[in-house]
């Protein structure tokens, strides 16, 4: 029986603040965490267990996740002291592994692939592994898969800075999607008790055996890395929902929500449970808002993500900004990033009246959590 790890033990550095407080796989994206969304879409390909590979906040995730009664299925945990790298973490949950062959996740991916077809696919080619690749525009931030078309074998896997485009000159290539599957023989490629990449280290050897495939996956793909990912994330994730519905809806409100009849909604947007909007607001287009989150009269709201426990005053005007649970913004405050510079609160913080945060044209403003904001920021 196919089982799958996920990786969720790194320090998600690059999201600060934001994962000062929140453990990066449980950052949510529209309104569900990562690693949930990456648990429900292993189940409906038929996984029925999963180990979470854990180290930083792991007491926070497994209070989230328990033993996964809760998602109908089940999950065992191994506990890295200090992370042991992608492949060591492998190595780890060896004994909850072996067996068969298993999917591991890279925890920080947002995908709407039908892995069972991926899993079909690497069983046919008969090799130790498989990995999933997506082709991008600007590959560099990746690890880079040279393949051969016709076959689908991987020839060559150049994590970052191992790969230099030629000339100089950026071109779309297939990059490494964070999403493998994998024969228990790759557990005698890996030694014991260090800290192993995957990437840098299992993958480049296995390479020689000439036995890994290539699986171009198709669908949504994002990895949540850098606050920008996480917006542009949220929005692509929002629109693919809402163009996947049924019923013929503009944006995902939940019943619970009560928004005043003289507040406008600019599709697409997101609407948790239990969220009050009073009057004369503009929320969206491209917004997304957690549960139990306050909103008083002509706030102004767009390009962002709201987390739960949120309260906004009134005249409170967000752009390009993303707002971690349980912070407090006072009366006629003005929070404005741009492009791909946000304006970030991490959980807990409180923005005085009448504060203007502006994020500058080169890098995003980020507060730390439970600090107070008192005076302005640019
Ligand atoms: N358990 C455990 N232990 N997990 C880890 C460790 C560790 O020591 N180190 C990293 N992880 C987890 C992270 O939590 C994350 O979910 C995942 O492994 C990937 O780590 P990142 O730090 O996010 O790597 P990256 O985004 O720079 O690059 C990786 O992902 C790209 C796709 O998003 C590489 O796999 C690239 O090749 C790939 O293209
Ligand atoms: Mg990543």
């Amino acid at each position: 029986m196919t089982k799958a790890i996920i990786l969720s033990g790194g320090w998600g550095t690059r999201l600060r603040p934001l994962t000062c407080t929140i453990p990066k796989t449980l950052i949510p994206v529209v309104n569900k965490p990562v690693m949930e969304r990456q648990i429900l879409l292993l189940k409906a390909a038929g996984v029925k267990e999963v180990v979470l590979a854990v180290s930083v906040m792991d007491d926070v995730i497994k209070k989230y996740f328990g033993d996964g009664e809760k998602l109908g299925i089940k999950i065992n945990y191994t506990v890295e002291k200090h992370p042991r790298g992608t492949a060591g973490a492998v190595k780890l949950a060896e004994d909850y592994l072996k067996g068969d062959n298993f999917f591991v996740l890279n925890g920080d991916v947002i995908l709407n692939n039908n892995l069972k077809e991926m899993l079909k696919f690497h069983e046919e080619n008969k090799g130790i592994g498989t990995i999933a690749g997506k082709i991008v525009d600007d590959p560099s931030r990746y690890g880079v898969l040279i393949v051969n078309n016709e076959t689908k074998q991987l020839l060559n896997f150049l994590e970052k800075e191992k790969y230099s485009p030629p000339n100089g000159k950026i071109v779309p290539m297939p990059i490494n999607a964070g999403v493998y599957v994998l024969e228990p023989e790759i557990f005698s490629f890996i030694e014991p008790e260090k800290k192993i990449s995957m990437e840098r280290e299992i993958f480049p050897k296995v390479l020689n055996e000439k036995k890994l495939f290539y699986y171009p996956i198709s669908g949504i793909w994002n990895d949540v890395g850098k606050p920008y990912d996480l917006l542009k994330t949220n929005i692509l994730l929002m629109n693919d929902i809402i163009n996947n519905l049924e019923r013929d809806v503009k944006n995902l409100i939940d019943n619970s929500a009560n928004i005043h009849p003289t507040t406008e909604i600019y599709a697409p947007c997101t609407v948790g449970e239990n969220v009050i909007i009073h009057g004369e607001c503009k929320i969206g287009p491209n917004v997304v808002i957690g549960d139990n989150v306050l909103i008083e009269n002509r706030a102004e709201l767009s390009n962002c993500l709201i987390y739960n426990e949120v309260y906004i005053s009134n005249n409170v005007k967000i752009d390009n900004a993303i707002i971690a649970d349980n912070c407090n913004i006072r009366e006629n405050v003005i929070m404005k990033g741009n492009n791909e510079n946000l304006v970030i609160l991490s959980s807990f913080v409180e923005v005085l009246n009448n504060i203007k945060i502006i994020a500058p044209n080169t890098f995003s403003l980020s507060v730390c959590h439970h600090e107070v904001v008192k005076e302005d920021m640019k």
